[in-house]
């Protein structure tokens, strides 16, 4: 198998005169001897671009970072300061994106099952949107409303309703089955929108300013985001509401002959099917795979290699599941390389599995590395900056990694490695 294709490094990657890899002009076995391994290493610029891009093609206001993908507050300071909003999913996304001095009238709030907590700490911080999901949680403003419950400016707090448009865009593919069968936002087939825009609109409670939806995630064709959002205009065009967000979704290449749209091609199929379908509202995106995926590496150690003839050879990282879960949880694929050997041929099949207590702990199933591979090398994942730190956990109780971020020769710890103290902190018996 040929050298792991360059696309899908770091923009800033670059192969020094020895054949290893250095991002932002850090070499990596620099970075992993003084910050350990597993680690994550972002490509700061490249996160900055990605940000300014989606800023740019969809306009100030309009592209919203899903924070979901990777949060710390070293990344949603990034976010903001790049000229994006944030979408926060839960109390804690919002607390994060505070805590890194976003204002509140940035952040956009999201859950599928906001909690009166959660609902209450967005209204009187000042969320910019809230993003209704059910009737369930119109109740629950109405309620904080009779509380007396409202935002900094003594407002109702300003919603969008989240629509569920009978339509999901799968990986390559668009079907148009199966999709009103989803615990989000309300159903657009079966009348639950409308009935959710005259209950909105009607209400003391909200502000109605508009209407949202997300058709999917890793999401290759940019025209099946025209087919949503035809489907959405049906809808939005007569309402005629100030606002339309359509969701995040963009895919990215994670291994060897992948290719997706950019987000400046993402933009223009989208905003022009916009215009040709008559929307009048400002239509807005909320992209996080598309920003922070191709960003980061993984870097891990190879701790043991166990050839088994006729059979399969397995090398074992200090990391896995923990800390890279997407394999585990969907089958993904990742390509994997020695840092030291960029540019080396990589003919030998393995499975490259983690630390953890189960055969299961898999992080790349086929995956291609040199022959010559031996205990100790630094062996890294790239395109794993999305939902794999974000959804990282402490299974065998084994510490979260660290979070790098490099650029021009300098590099900087935004997230430490959690500690054994860390492990201990929330038990109190
Ligand atoms: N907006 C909403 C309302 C969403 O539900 C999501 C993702 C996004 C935006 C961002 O989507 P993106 O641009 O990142 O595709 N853990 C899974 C992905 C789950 C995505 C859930 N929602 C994975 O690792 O593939």
């Amino acid at each position: 198998m040929r050298p792991v294709q360059r696309s899908l490094l770091p923009d800033h990657a670059t192969v020094e005169p020895d054949g290893s890899m250095a991002i932002g002009g850090c070499r990596i076995d620099d970075l992993a001897a003084e910050f350990g391994t597993p680690l994550f290493v972002y490509d700061e610029a490249q996160l900055r671009a990605r940000c300014r891009a989606a800023a740019d093609t969809f306009g100030a206001g309009r592209a919203i970072y899903a924070t979901k993908a990777f949060l710390c507050r070293a990344m949603a300071r990034i976010a903001y300061d790049e000229g994006m909003l944030l979408d926060v999913a839960s109390g804690g996304e919002l607390a994060v994106a505070l805590a890194a001095d976003v204002p509140a009238d940035a952040c956009v709030m999201h859950g599928n099952n906001k909690s009166f907590d959660e609902l209450r700490t967005g209204i009187t911080a000042g969320v910019r949107r809230i993003v209704v999901d059910s009737f369930d949680e119109l109740d629950r403003l109405d309620v904080l409303h009779g509380e007396g419950v409202r935002t900094p400016g003594g407002a109702s707090p300003s919603v969008l309703l989240r629509i569920t448009p009978g339509v999901h865009a799968h990986t390559h593919e668009f079907i148009a089955t199966g999709q009103d069968d989803s615990k989000f936002g309300f159903n657009l087939g079966n009348g639950d929108a409308l009935r959710a825009v005259g209950r909105a609109t009607d209400s003391p409670s909200v502000d109605l300013v508009g209407l949202h939806c997300h058709i999917g995630s890793n999401v290759f064709e940019a025209s099946s985001f025209a087919k949503a959002a035809e489907v959405m205009a049906g809808f939005a065009v007569p309402l005629d509401l100030p606002e339309l967000v359509l969701g995040g979704g963009l895919g990215v290449a994670y291994v060897d002959g992948e290719e997706a749209p950019t987000i400046s091609q993402w933009g223009s199929v989208l905003l022009d099917a916009c215009t040709a379908l008559g929307v009048r509202s400002a239509v807005s995106v909320e992209p996080g795979r598309a920003i922070a995926a191709a960003a980061a590496i993984t870097v891990y150690t190879v701790g043991t290699v166990k050839r088994i003839p006729d059979v399969r050879t397995y090398v074992a990282v200090d990391g896995g599941m923990s800390d890279n879960p997407r394999p585990v949880l969907y089958g993904s694929g990742y390509e994997t390389f020695l840092t030291r050997a960029v540019d080396a041929e990589r003919p030998l099949v393995a499975r490259v599995v983690g630390k953890h207590c189960e055969s299961g702990d898999v992080l790349a199933f086929e995956a291609s590395l040199p022959d010559d591979v031996v205990v100790g090398d630094l062996l890294a994942m790239p395109v794993t900056g999305a939902y794999g730190h974000s959804m990282g956990s402490n299974y065998n109780k084994i510490a979260r990694p660290p979070v790098v971020f490099v650029a021009d020769g300098q590099s900087r710890l935004v997230v430490r490695r959690e500690t054994v103290d860390d492990l201990l902190a929330t038990d109190v018996g």
